[in-house]
């Protein structure tokens, strides 16, 4: 560990510069995943040649041990072939990653999920119910880890590795084509918001990396489920909420247990309905100990929920103007992002006041919770790149998609503010 580190350090030093041989300039290769087909036993076929060529220039980055980001159906990754403790080692230097916060290794088959396991082990009948309903697609799940195979670096130490396998075409046809597993987390200097268009990994990574594959906007816009289920108890904890919901686990639990004589398996969220010591100290999910999903801009959550004992809630025009007095701008007229549903009560009341410079980004509706978790962090992102000086984002309940929202709101917002309308 600590030539990893002593390593991480140099790297890190050198990461705003090209490293070795990589060109100073990213090129972004556009990819047409419709032309990308698989088959039920997961062989994939390309009709676009444009599309093969830039995924065989991705693979052969990849297997020149330098990191390519790809779009997935969660947000853009950034991977490197994830049996190559030097290639993945590429992927901290030039996110400037903290050594341990360990990587999710991303296959494109059940086969390929079977050369990384333990010999021996077969998978619980709940890690078989949840392969066969969410994979491939944004869920993580944990296995035992084989120190024999897998480098240290991908697991940060941790006795367990992470694995999924993407549904987004070009990220499994990267897979398949570069034939090896990838280590991929997102495409981000650590600590930002994650991307969700090639044009973020771009704003982000130019120079730092060689290929940018583009296959569009991503669909779920945040990051995968990751779920422990190697408890001795048998339950599923859920340490990170994210694209496949809670409800949709239980739910595929419940149905599959419904005719087994074993008690249906408990899902529990993590800091919701379960605390973990162990997972407290190590950064085993995201945001427990750096910061995350954060802009360059301060981001305020507003709350129209309950408020907590002791806190007096504001009326919105209090809000106001207590911001116009706080808010350091440097312009002449304070530049407000706004991320609330467009049929959101509180921003009809707040863009009232034509003194402020408002700065709307479509969110979708308050029903529509799948819209909004695709649309948060590029809104982030997106408002940051306009210059605005504050960016309010607004509480959504923390029920189905809204779990996984909240989740990473809470984490890029600096403070809180409760609102009541009067
Ligand atoms: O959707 C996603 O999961 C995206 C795309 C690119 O696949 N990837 C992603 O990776 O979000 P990353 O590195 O940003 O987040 C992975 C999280 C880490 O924060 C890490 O704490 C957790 O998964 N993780 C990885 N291995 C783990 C392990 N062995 N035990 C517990 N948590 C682990
Ligand atoms: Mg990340």
């Amino acid at each position: 560990m600590n030539v990893l580190k002593r390593y991480l350090k140099f790297s890190l030093k050198r990461s705003s510069q090209p490293q070795g041989t990589m060109a100073a300039a990213t090129q972004v290769l556009a990819c047409d995943s419709t032309s990308i087909i698989f088959s039920l036993d997961d062989q994939v076929a390309i009709s676009s040649p444009e599309t093969l060529a830039a995924l065989r220039t991705a693979a052969s980055c990849l297997k020149d041990l330098f990191p390519v980001a790809f779009p997935t159906e969660t947000v853009y990754g950034l991977g490197a072939i994830a049996l190559n403790a030097t290639a993945a080692l590429k992927i901290f230097s030039t996110k400037g990653r903290p050594a341990d916060n360990p990587l999710i290794v991303h296959v494109s088959s059940r086969r390929m999920l079977q050369t990384l396991l333990p010999q021996n082990y077969t998978l619980s009948p709940s890690y078989e119910l949840l392969i066969e309903h969410f994979w491939p697609g944004p869920l993580t799940l944990l296995f035992p880890c084989d120190h024999s195979l897998i480098p240290d670096i991908i697991t940060a130490g941790q006795p367990t590795v992470a694995i999924r396998m993407p549904s987004h075409p070009v990220a499994r046809a990267l897979i398949a084509v570069t034939d090896a597993p990838l280590a991929a987390p997102s495409a981000n200097s650590s600590g930002k918001p994650s991307p969700t268009r090639a044009e973020h990994v771009l704003n982000d990574l130019n120079g730092k990396i060689t290929i940018i594959l583009d296959g569009g906007p991503c669909e779920v816009g945040l990051e995968s489920t990751v779920v422990d289920g190697l408890h001795e108890d048998g339950n599923i904890r859920i340490l990170r909420p994210g694209g496949i919901t809670v409800e949709d686990i239980k739910r595929v639990l419940v149905k599959g247990f419904s005719d087994a004589n074993t008690p249906i398996p408990q899902v529990l969220v993590h800091r919701r309905d379960f605390r973990d010591d162990a997972l407290e100290q190590a950064p085993t999910t995201p945001g427990m100990k750096y910061r995350h999903y954060a802009p360059s801009v301060p981001v305020t959550l507003m709350r129209m929920s309950d408020a907590p004992l002791g806190i007096e809630p504001l009326s919105p025009s209090a809000f106001l103007q207590d911001l116009k007095r706080s808010m350091p701008h440097s312009s002449d007229i304070l530049r407000v992002g706004l991320l609330m549903p467009s049929d959101s009560i509180l921003m009809k009341s707040l863009i009232n006041d034509t003194t402020i410079q408002w700065h709307e980004f479509p969110f979708g509706l308050v029903s529509e919770p799948a819209i909004i978790a695709r649309r948060l962090f590029d809104g982030l992102l997106t408002l940051e790149r306009e210059g605005v000086d504050l960016i309010l984002v607004e509480e959504v309940p923390e029920e189905n998609e809204g779990l996984a929202i909240m989740n990473r709101v809470k984490k890029a917002a600096g403070s809180s503010q409760w609102i009541t309308i009067p």
